[in-house]
């Protein structure tokens, strides 16, 4: 049940079929408003900055959890890896990721499952990157598939994700504004609460309303997943949008105000050990 202070739901369920059926009914909507070029997070904020995070990719074998569309998983090809697998365990989310795939083909190959499984039916030390664009904090179980992503990767590959930021991303949040309604802080509260939380996906952006339930974790939850499995932490990164993309899109203000996604870099390192729960 929701708190009294809580400006967001507490989530009533989330596990794998809530998790499928709430992203088969999102599909419609959220590949419109991606194909339409109206995901002004991803493309003035997160999305840039998540590819760069990424390095050169050419040549590379690319495993993309999480990949929705494929919009990002489409990126890793057209930028030159050599293969690249998505997995998604909405099937309307990978209907319309093999539609794309087919109207232009990059030879992605989409796996339909729970990235938390499948990374584990996946050949150990068999790929040299591994991505999750804003999708592991839709998962149930992130620190299985973290300790997954290690597993896979060969020596001195790479996990490279993004998640909304979980310092900002909380139950309770409300922006401070001035005289004239422009945002100036944000206050946030109920950080510590790992209770998972629903995001209404309300915004002309999106052709229909719809509902998701993500995980709530604390940074340090998150931080401590990465370095347990056995990653050695290369970059942190924490996005925000150019004076020229808030002229276009104002509701970026949001993102130099307040950190609004995080993105980690890890690298497997064979001398460093993964720590056993
Ligand atoms: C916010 S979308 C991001 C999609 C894509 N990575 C992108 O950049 O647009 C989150 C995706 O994670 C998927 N997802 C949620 N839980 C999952 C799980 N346990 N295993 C695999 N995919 C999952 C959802 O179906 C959804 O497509």
């Amino acid at each position: 049940m929701t708190k009294k202070n809580q400006t967001r739901e507490q989530a009533s369920r989330f596990d794998l079929n809530s998790v499928r059926r709430e992203w088969d009914v999102a599909s419609n909507a959220y590949a419109d408003a991606q194909e339409r070029g109206l995901d002004y997070y991803r493309l003035n904020c997160f999305g840039p900055a998540m590819v760069d995070a990424c390095g050169n990719v050419e040549g590379l074998e690319v495993l993309d959890l999480g990949c929705g569309i494929g919009y990002f998983s489409r990126q890793m090809a057209e930028k030159g890896a050599t293969k690249v697998i998505g997995v998604d365990i909405s099937p309307n989310q990978l209907v319309h990721a093999r539609r794309l795939e087919e109207q232009e083909r990059l030879g992605i190959e989409y796996i339909e499952g729970d990235a938390a499984s499948v990374i584990y039916n996946l050949p150990e030390a068999s790929f040299d990157l591994v991505t999750a664009c804003v999708s592991l904090v839709d998962m149930p179980d992130p620190g299985r598939v973290i300790r997954g992503a290690h597993r896979v990767l060969q020596d001195r590959g790479r996990f490279v994700f993004t998640n909304t930021h979980p310092v900002t991303d909380t139950k309770t949040r409300e922006w401070v504004r001035d005289a004239d309604g422009n945002k100036i802080g944000l206050e946030i509260g109920d950080y510590f609460d790992e209770s998972p939380i629903v995001f209404n996906w309300i915004s002309e952006r999106y052709k229909y309303p719809f509902q998701t339930t993500g995980n709530s974790y604390t940074l340090q939850s998150w931080m401590r997943w990465v370095i347990n499995a056995g990653f050695v932490i290369e970059d942190f990164i924490e996005p925000n949008a150019t004076d020229e993309a808030i002229a276009e899109w104002p509701g970026l203000d949001d993102t130099r105000i307040a950190p609004t996604f995080l993105i980690v870099v890890g690298r497997r390192d064979g001398r460093v050990k993964p720590q056993v729960d």
